[in-house]
């Protein structure tokens, strides 16, 4: 049955409504206010009995779905840290789900596993990190976080004399990590996966741009007396701050020379493309010093979902966490990057070929491109809104986050008014934010990470903040 359908048949007759919602983007609504109800009742259906034909499954589909779809590839969406998808990395996407390749192992997808290669060689190029850096494409942050962290467990604790892969954690030395009050979210989940828990993190003070206070930290790490992970990040979801690398990098080298394995996690999932930057080399420069880095393909980079990437210096404590070996895995002769060292997947999809495109077309400049214009229009957000009187943006916009505090009118609270034009703003579909609670209020989040937001995207977007605001 499945073979009465060509795979070219589905291509053919999904390039109509994939191509009407293309350029729909520019002017369609990117948000929907839609209940898990309504999508039910058009996808809902007993299990089939029977055989359907797979054209007519997937165009109904996509007329099904299509009214529920959020523009995540608008350049009005703002929400999150939500990137956009770059054409070259589309394309991509396009060639890679067509090839329907397992990218484990250059055995099984020779071609997409050293355009992966070579990307990777690329990302920490572009990026100045150590030029032996190994890399993991994984599925985005949260898993980028975990490869990293896995790493660093594998090279503090062996430095302890524990070959933590072997004998688990009973009976290891204990373990300290440290990280900022404000850390992601991510970083303590990742703990609890490796682990090492969430409780047992120790929380240094952050200042009011949610950076490590590193005299604190200083401090804190006086009083540890044993293998320690630091974990600090290059553009906070809230402020976008970038840490004092230098300040952090100089109080891991101090904790080293008390004699204390030690390593350094970056977590850059919003910001670490400004290490590509020469406008944030004094803020990046240090970023070198420390051991391990992640970032997102799909947040600035503009990569198709999903897409993170996990970077550490010490490839042998990468490869020590991640590797895997099975009698029947055919490894190649040559020396070849094989995913299945660097990954926690065993079978994956080509999530590098997105990186590799978008890096070989924007090319180094345009990713600088992308970096200061998406900055350039988070301050222009900064500068609307603060005009309009009606709002007060709380951040130093130092990058492409912006962190606004509406005050509310009379008979309203803090938190409902604040609440409440997001709800207006995302329910008007001009474009979309979404919220946050910063130092226990409730306030809106601004993140422009795609790179087809230009400046009328911005002011349409700030007008109808305005008409949510005046709607009283
Ligand atoms: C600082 C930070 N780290 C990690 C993550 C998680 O990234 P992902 O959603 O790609 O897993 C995010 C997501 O916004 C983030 O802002």
């Amino acid at each position: 049955m499945s073979r009465d359908v060509p795979l070219e048949a589905i291509l053919a007759s999904l390039s109509g409504p994939i191509a009407e919602y293309l350029t729909s983007l520019p002017s369609r609504a990117v948000w929907r206010d839609v209940s898990p109800e309504e999508i039910r009742q058009v996808l809902d259906r007993a299990l089939p009995d029977a055989p359907t034909n797979a054209v007519d499954v997937v165009t109904d589909l996509a007329a099904e779905l299509e009214p529920f779809v959020t523009a995540h590839a608008s350049g009005r969406y703002f929400g999150f840290v939500i990137g956009g998808l770059h054409p070259a990395a589309y394309g991509a996407e396009l060639l890679a789900a067509s090839w329907d390749q397992n990218a484990g192992l250059f055995a099984l997808a020779p071609g997409v596993m050293i355009a992966e290669e070579i990307a990777a060689r690329w990302i920490v190029e572009l990026l100045s990190l150590p030029e032996e850096s190994s890399v993991g494409f994984v599925t985005g942050g949260q898993m980028a976080n975990f490869t990293c962290l896995a790493a660093a467990r594998d090279h503090v604790l062996r430095a302890s004399g524990w070959d933590v892969e072997a004998e688990g954690l009973s009976g290891a030395p204990r373990l300290y990590v440290v990280a900022k009050t404000g850390v992601h979210a991510t970083v303590p989940r990742a703990l609890r996966y490796l682990g090492l828990g969430e409780r047992t993190m120790i929380e240094v003070a952050s200042d009011d741009q949610d950076r490590i206070v590193v005299t604190e930290l200083d401090r804190v790490l006086h009083d540890l007396d044993g293998p320690t992970i630091v974990c600090v990040e290059a553009g906070n979801v809230n402020t976008g701050a970038f840490d004092d690398f230098e300040g952090v990098a100089d109080a891991l080298d101090a904790h080293r020379r008390r004699g204390h394995p030690s390593w350094g996690h970056v977590d850059g999932a919003v910001g670490l493309l400004a290490g590509a930057v020469p406008g944030y080399a004094t803020t990046t420069a240090a970023l070198a010093r420390l051991d391990s880095w992640s970032t997102d393909g799909h947040k600035l980079l503009n990569v198709a979902y999903d897409c993170g990437v996990a970077i550490t210096r010490h490839s042998a404590a990468h490869r020590a966490a991640m590797s895997v070996h099975a009698d029947y895995l055919v490894r190649d002769e040559d020396p070849v990057r094989e995913a299945l060292d660097w990954n926690p997947e065993f079978s994956r999809r080509a999530r590098g070929l997105g990186v590799y495109a978008t890096l070989r077309s924007l090319g180094r400049s345009g990713v600088v491109e992308v970096v200061e214009r998406t900055t350039r229009l988070a301050r222009r957000f900064a500068k609307l809104l603060g005009d309009s009187g009606y709002a007060q943006v709380v951040n130093d916009v130092a990058f492409n986050q912006v962190l606004v505090h509406w005050p509310p009118p009379p008979g309203w609270s803090s938190d409902a008014w604040n609440d409440e034009i997001i709800a207006r703003v995302q329910r008007d579909g001009t474009a979309f934010f979404s919220g946050t609670t910063w130092r226990g209020q409730r306030m809106m989040r601004i993140s422009v990470s795609d790179h087809a937001t230009d400046e009328p995207d911005v002011d349409r977007a700030v007008a109808a903040l305005v008409r949510g605001v005046e709607a009283g």
